[in-house]
């Protein structure tokens, strides 16, 4: 039977956690089981960072970004006796089963804890789509328009000046923020994991934009951690006719006030969460797939192949 859950959030934050957050406080609250909320991730777990939650606790957060927990990045939770000291201070705190929110690191830790008798339950969010077994992740949507509404602006002024615009998106080697961004602004050029790094035939595409198709401004979509921007942007300006220029989006990407669509994803995996746990399952792994809210056992969503999305290429390509 469960009494009291716990919630929190780790790896890098994205909007829509704090839905999240308050999905899993209110419904459990509505089936009479208490709630915790641990701050700063696992971290906090150990620092017994406890914070008791009612209804208010999550008031007004829906609409908010970051996460009102705290996240961190704490790679000893993979040591097997700083896992032990967590489930001992879960124990003395009387929290019997516990809701993660965060990537396929933050799944790991769940796993262990399940494994040493807390059921844990994850829900996936992070702004890099990269979390297996799951369609989309809570903040994708979010970051993607933060990164169209920024891209639709560089054309503005890139068309103004004849230039070319590079744009490094986030991703955490993932390419569906840089292909999503790439269809919905129209760019020109994607480079991706998935695509692979060719300057040569980067800058042949470049010159044919300028030269043969006349265009006045080009955009290129571009994955983070693949090759220097700024060089890049240089060596357009030397061996193109146009000017380049190049865009870190960085942590912007990250922060703002959830989409509609990433509320109710939030909300729906939040929800689901709770009653897995009140089922008495644990190990598992919140997804939507093909617009269905689903569990399935971590261990199992581990194991997947990164999708492939090679028709999201296919359609970059035929509509440029
Ligand atoms: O996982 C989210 C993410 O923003 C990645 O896209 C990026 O590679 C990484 O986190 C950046 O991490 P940090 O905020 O720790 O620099």
């Amino acid at each position: 039977m469960v009494r009291k859950i716990g919630v929190l959030t780790s790896g890098g934050d994205a909007p829509g956690m704090n839905a999240a957050i308050r999905a899993v406080t209110r419904v459990a609250l509505a089936n009479g089981v208490d709630v915790v909320g641990i701050r700063d991730g696992f971290k906090g777990l150990i620092e017994k960072k406890f914070e008791t939650f009612n209804k208010k606790s999550v008031s007004e957060i829906i609409g908010r970004g970051g996460t009102k927990l705290g996240s961190a990045r704490f790679p000893e939770f993979k040591e097997e006796e700083i896992q032990d000291k967590a489930i001992e201070n879960l124990r003395e705190e009387n929290i019997d089963a516990l809701v993660v929110i965060g990537g396929d690191g933050t799944y790991r830790g769940a796993l262990s804890l399940t494994n040493k008798g807390i059921n844990c339950v994850g829900i996936p969010a992070t702004i890099d789509n990269d979390v297996a077994g799951t369609d989309f992740t809570i903040g994708f949507n979010t970051a993607l328009e933060t990164c169209v509404e920024n891209v639709d602006k560089l054309r503005d002024t890139s068309s103004s000046h004849n230039r070319c615009s590079v744009v490094e998106v986030m991703g955490n080697r993932c390419g569906d923020l840089a292909v999503y961004t790439a269809i919905n602004c129209g760019a020109e050029i994607v480079v991706s994991p998935e695509t692979g790094y060719d300057e040569l035939d980067i800058l042949e595409r470049i010159r044919y934009l300028g030269k043969a198709v006349k265009k006045n401004h080009a955009i290129v979509i571009i994955s983070e951690k693949i090759t220097d921007v700024d060089a890049l942007a240089r060596k357009i300006s030397q061996h193109t006719n146009f000017s380049g220029r190049a865009t870190v989006l960085g942590h912007i990407q990250r922060g703002g006030s959830p989409s509609p669509y990433d509320r109710m994803l939030a909300s729906q995996m939040g929800e689901f969460a709770v009653d897995l746990l009140m089922a008495g399952k644990g190990g598992q792994c919140v997804c939507i797939k093909q617009n269905e809210i689903i569990g399935i056992p971590i261990e199992e969503a581990l194991k997947l192949p990164k999708p492939s999305r090679k028709h999201l290429y296919r359609l970059f390509d035929r509509l440029i």
